[in-house]
């Protein structure tokens, strides 16, 4: 009561004491700083750079976990992948644009009674949508049709594409467009490049909100496939029918299974095959 400014000090000279703690005792390592996150102008990649931490000191090497989450920052989810690295940057492929949000602790690899930092967070939006359900279909040899929804009216809208792994400088433009009016709402590929192993790269690109908009698109052409309907022809042997189908000339036979239905006259139940001889 008669010294209040000696209560003030005591208070603060705790306060004092445990913030230097939590850095220098009780060990959690500070977390990266400046985290950032950029698309890559040419492919379906995010560069992720940092600085190393301040105040690490010169006996203590760290590497960092970085975390991707699919949706706005901070994660409420866990993390859809972890990676570890000792480097500041990274380059991480996408299969789309999408909301995400990247977590970065540091860790310590030689470090005594150090402890891994909490993790600091970077989201990412995907750029504005001039369409939705981007979707091909292969349905026959080096031909597939891209179709989309249109979003936003964009009259300069173009589609560009080129093999995945192929140099960034070589994307064709779509040179036969499916209409619906005076709307693009997909393109009629016809292309060497395009094999049932292939993975497409797409951009649209076109104005909205006056300024150039490009939305990104990754398709593998395997899971793209649409097949023709088999035609199937049934011979006689001896007792036994043996039924066939007609293989498309773009699919590795190997790749496909057939399973054939059918029933007998008279009778209610179907059977099926996959390898065909039914005796009758
Ligand atoms: C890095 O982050 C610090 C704050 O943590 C900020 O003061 C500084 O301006 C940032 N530097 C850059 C280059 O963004
Ligand atoms: C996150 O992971 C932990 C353990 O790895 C698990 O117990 C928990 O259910 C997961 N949470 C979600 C939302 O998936
Ligand atoms: C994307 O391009 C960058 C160069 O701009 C390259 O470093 C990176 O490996 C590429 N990523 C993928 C997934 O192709
Ligand atoms: C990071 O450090 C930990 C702890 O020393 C170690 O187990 C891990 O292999 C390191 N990873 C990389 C990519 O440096
Ligand atoms: C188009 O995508 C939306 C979500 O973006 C989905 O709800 C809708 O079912 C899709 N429509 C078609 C025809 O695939
Ligand atoms: C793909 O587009 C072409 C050209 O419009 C059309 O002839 C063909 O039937 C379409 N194929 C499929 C599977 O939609």
């Amino acid at each position: 009561m008669e010294l209040p400014g000696w209560d003030g000090s005591v208070v603060l000279m705790c306060l004092f004491f445990t913030l230097v703690g939590v850095d220098s005792f009780s060990g959690n390592l500070p977390p990266p700083k400046n985290l950032s996150l950029a698309w890559d102008p040419h492919n379906l990649s995010v560069h992720i750079h940092w600085r190393e931490p301040a105040g690490l000191g010169t006996k203590c090497t760290v590497n960092y976990t970085l975390a991707v989450y699919y949706e706005k920052c901070p994660p409420r989810q866990n993390a859809s992948d972890k990676r570890r690295t000792i480097r500041l940057s990274l380059n991480y492929p996408f299969s789309r644009e999408d909301e995400i949000c990247v977590g970065l602790t540091t860790n310590p690899m030689v470090c005594e009674n150090k402890y891994a930092s909490k993790e600091v967070y970077k989201g990412l939006s995907p750029p504005l949508a001039l369409v939705k359900n981007f979707s091909c279909l292969y349905y026959a040899n080096k031909k597939m049709n891209c179709t989309w929804t249109i979003v936003k009216n964009t009259p300069d809208l173009q589609l560009s594409y080129r093999e995945e792994n192929k140099n960034k400088d070589s994307l064709k433009h779509c040179t036969s467009y499916l209409t619906y009016g005076t709307m693009k709402t997909g393109c009629h590929l016809h292309d060497e490049d395009l094999t049932t192993s292939a993975k497409v790269y797409f951009v649209i690109s076109g104005t909205g909100d006056n300024h150039l908009i490009n939305n990104r698109f990754m398709i593998d052409i395997h899971v793209s496939v649409k097949l023709p309907k088999p035609k199937v022809s049934i011979t006689r042997e001896g007792e036994h029918l043996h039924f066939q189908a007609s293989t498309p000339n773009f699919v590795a036979p190997h790749c496909l299974k057939y399973k054939y239905m059918y029933s007998k006259c008279n009778e209610k139940v179907r059977h099926w095959c996959y390898m065909c001889f039914a005796a009758y």
